[in-house]
């Protein structure tokens, strides 16, 4: 077994057994999340709906469907891509996350986040958004890529928003189609084998316009 499997599957256990908030009283199974442990990109959700809390899989519903068009869109297989939520536990009545919740949380979150060590963090929805950019307003930063070190983060509207909002559908289509591009740009930001690349370093910074404060 790699070593990155076994600490998924430890972190993921620990996440199973987690009673650090009340949504563990309420839950009917934690949700870790999903995919391939090699993968270049990390969806992150805002936490699980009915239908994931039953399974214990992130975005199996009607969201999700739609979530693995928009990857399928964007030229991925779901299982060659990771999700998860910045929620473990589904909030009674889908209510929004509360801010000691996302706390609990957290640190399941960022050991995820180590482990996968993505190229390209695509957050789905606003709660998702603000865990990295809390002063961020979505409708201005949606689809809108920026390097910090050596990754990439890209807002993306919640599929389940587009799924209500009809007029949100074609521009989350069209934010998800840029992502090869944007995986593209996120390769460049690391080391290549032969030594660290030159430019490379500069560019995060020269990038970090304050687009998204
Ligand atoms: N919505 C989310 O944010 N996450 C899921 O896993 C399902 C729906």
């Amino acid at each position: 077994m790699s070593d990155r499997l076994v600490r998924a599957d430890n972190l993921y256990a620990r996440i199973r057994d987690c009673a650090r908030c009340p949504l563990s009283a309420t839950r009917t199974h934690a949700v870790p999340g999903e995919g391939s442990l090699e993968s270049e990109i990390m969806f992150i959700g805002e936490g699980p709906g009915m239908n994931e809390d039953r399974q214990g899989r992130p975005f199996v519903g009607a969201a999700g469907q739609f979530l693995d068009e928009l990857i399928g869109e964007a030229g991925f297989r779901r299982e060659e891509v990771y999700i998860c939520n910045v929620l473990k536990c589904r909030p009674p009545q889908n209510r929004d996350p509360m801010p000691a919740e996302v706390e609990a949380c957290d640190d399941y979150l960022q050991e995820q986040i180590a482990l996968i060590d993505p190229l390209v963090i695509v957050s789905l929805g606003r709660f998702s958004m603000a865990r990295f950019f809390p002063k961020a307003k979505i409708s201005q930063v949606h689809g809108k890529s920026r390097a910090i070190g050596e990754r990439m983060f890209v807002p993306m509207y919640h599929p389940a928003a587009a799924l209500h909002q009809q007029s949100l559908r074609e521009t989350i289509r069209e934010d998800f189609r840029a992502l090869p591009s944007i995986v593209e740009e996120a390769r460049a930001l690391r080391p290549g084998p032969t030594g660290p690349g030159e430019a490379v370093v500069e560019e995060p910074a020269a990038r970090q316009i304050p687009l998204f404060e």
